[in-house]
């Protein structure tokens, strides 16, 4: 079958990166259905032939306006699709599409007219705000980690680094693996726009942010590390939760353990 990903190794691998994760992510039960969503900036995968590459659809609007993704490309997952399904046809579950020239449309240009996430206006806002930040983050994931949700449930973990600080002290790697923390967006309905801006503005202190009582959105290099970090920081929601059932509300490591943490990895905060 006719292909994007043929004969391009790069691009095929960036895909085959998204699809591994899709699979992690229905293994941990963060993937309900057609739970969560996708998007990764392949604009530099991107050649001649695919910038003459025609649309499939006709423009469609983002919401918003970002200059910064002038004819970029972007594979995102589609809307209503599942990432069950993705983990083994990322093709038929996920598109690629290309940002029209006056920075509030896109076309859909491979491999079928599959269309976009329905979150598509917080990932394209968050890559837009990515690039005029000159931050080498090309990936974007939102998934429904079961602990961090229900954490989020709880309005004393929805106080400023009040939930940063305790996954940080369950265990050291969180705090070396996820060093900025867990910002927190206040609810706001999917897919809407406020939810983009909300989410653009945390993320200028944070790498991962919970969305209250739906998810967490986080951003990376690549789509691998992005699951990464919310994987460490549902460890230590998982711990906690552990912990919590066991009876006990769990000490913590030290504030000077922390710091010695700090210290030894370079850590920003
Ligand atoms: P999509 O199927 O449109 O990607 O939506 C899934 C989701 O998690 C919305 O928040
Ligand atoms: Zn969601």
């Amino acid at each position: 079958m006719e292909s994007i990903l043929n004969g391009r190794p790069r691009l095929e691998a960036e895909i085959n990166q998204v699809a591994e994760v899709a699979g992690y992510l229905w293994q941990k039960g963060w993937a309900e259905r057609n739970g969560g969503n996708i998007t990764v900036n392949v604009t530099d995968c991107v050649d001649d032939a695919i910038r003459a590459m025609p649309a499939l659809t006709k423009p469609k609007p983002i919401g918003a306006v970002l200059p910064q993704l002038k004819g970029c490309y972007f594979y995102c997952k589609g809307t209503q699709k599942r990432m069950r399904d993705l983990a083994r046809r990322p093709m038929e579950n996920g598109s690629v599409i290309r940002i029209c020239d006056d920075c509030a449309s896109y076309v859909i240009i491979a491999d079928q007219p599959v269309l976009p996430t329905s979150e598509l206006p917080s990932h394209l806002s968050v890559h837009n705000e990515l690039l005029a930040r000159g931050v080498p983050y090309r990936a974007s994931l939102h998934t429904h980690p079961i602990e961090l949700v229900a954490m989020s449930h709880n309005p004393r973990f929805l106080e400023k680094d009040v939930a940063t600080t305790l996954l940080w002290s369950m265990i050291p790697e969180t705090k070396a693996f996820c060093p900025r923390g867990l910002g927190i967006i206040p609810y706001r309905l999917p897919g809407s726009v406020e939810l983009a801006e909300a989410t653009i503005r945390e993320l200028s202190d944070y790498d991962v942010v919970m969305w209250e009582k739906h998810g967490v959105f986080a951003v990376d290099t690549d789509i691998m590390s992005a699951f990464d970090q919310v994987d460490v920081l549902n460890k230590s929601a998982q711990i906690y939760m552990s912990a919590k059932s066991m009876g006990f509300e769990p000490q913590g490591m030290t504030a000077e353990q922390m710091r010695e943490m700090s210290v030894a990895f370079h850590l920003p905060k």
